[in-house]
């Protein structure tokens, strides 16, 4: 008896992806051509490193601990800068990727991102993702990303300048109400949401009797997220059912994809586990997800996105 078929595309506000992996931005998004080999390993769009106005640099070592169920990091948002950047990804010795790229920026004001955004409008930028919840590094992402307000303007101004790029608000559960923050960010025009972002986190050497990190402050990531990012999910879509979700945070399996497809997502980032399980995880999730998709009986991604909401 031969079986279903399978389709893996997704739509996400109107960006046809291949299948539903992303790679979560702050992985291996340095270079294009990084972003090449993870196109290569099977991704249906990959993300960039956060993109700041100013090249940074990022702090120095230790940036990163490894945990039994997870890691903390604190970068600090290391990045060329977005000129550098986008003329290495559009500019005439580009590589040429063949699915979508998220563009992720970063900045310390809504002037800033203001800044950011007209800039972008000189390139062929098919979708943006607005950190607005980086968890450590001083006046960037959760301190604005806390202030529905402050996420309000950031928004709108970015809305003004790429009025028709699909703009993904990255969100962190480290927030009184996530939900006030997504409707300041819808109401300011967002497209889709990005949830969530790293948890803040510190991590104490117990020999040295000091933090690990160099910046104390980091944030966790992993299996250990997972239940908070799939709540998360599950909050937004039960509030905004309509508004696409990539659902990010300790996806190291298939059975971790499902279930952020049945709580609301229509797309998942992958991010740590790749240090685990290299590029392959890609192709690992994609075929656990369709064999599960085939055995239950259903035909799309599509047809399990929020399936946990129904009676
Ligand atoms: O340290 C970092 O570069 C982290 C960025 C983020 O969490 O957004």
């Amino acid at each position: 008896m031969g079986g279903l078929c399978v389709d893996l595309r997704v739509e996400l506000a109107g960006i046809r992806l291949r299948n539903p992996l992303v790679l979560a931005s702050g992985i291996l998004g340095t270079t294009p051509s990084l972003l090449k080999r993870v196109e290569k390993a099977g991704a249906g769009a990959v993300t960039t490193k956060t993109l700041t106005l100013r090249p940074r640099p990022g702090y120095p070592n230790p940036v990163i601990v490894e945990l039994d169920f997870g890691f903390v990091n604190a970068m600090g948002l290391p990045n060329p800068g977005v000129d550098c950047f986008l003329n290495e990804l559009y500019g005439e010795r580009k590589v040429e990727i063949g699915i979508p790229v998220i563009i992720s920026v970063g900045g310390a004001s809504a002037e800033e991102f203001s800044i950011i955004s007209s800039k972008l409008r000189k390139y062929p930028v098919e979708v943006v993702e607005l950190n607005l919840s980086c968890p450590h590094v001083k006046g960037h992402g959760l301190e604005l990303g806390s202030d529905p307000e402050a996420v309000y303007e950031v928004v709108s101004n970015v809305r003004s300048n790429l009025p028709h790029t699909p703009l993904f608000v990255k969100l962190s559960a480290n927030v009184a109400s996530v939900l006030d923050i997504a409707e300041a960010a819808l109401r300011a025009g967002a497209s889709g949401f990005v949830a969530v972002n790293t948890l803040r986190a510190t991590v104490i050497d117990i020999y040295a009797k000091k933090p690990v990190l160099s910046n104390v402050y980091g944030g966790l990531s992993g299996p250990a997220i997972r239940p908070v990012a799939v709540r998360v999910v599950y909050e937004l879509y039960e509030n905004f059912p309509r508004v696409p979700i990539i659902g990010v945070g300790g996806v190291d399996s298939w059975r971790a994809a499902v279930e952020f497809l049945l709580a609301g997502a229509s797309a998942i980032g992958v991010g740590s586990v790749i240090a685990r399980k290299d590029l392959a995880v890609f192709s690992e999730i994609l075929k656990g997800l369709k064999t599960y998709l085939e055995a239950e009986g259903y035909e799309r991604v599509g047809d399990i996105v929020g399936l946990a909401h129904k009676d």
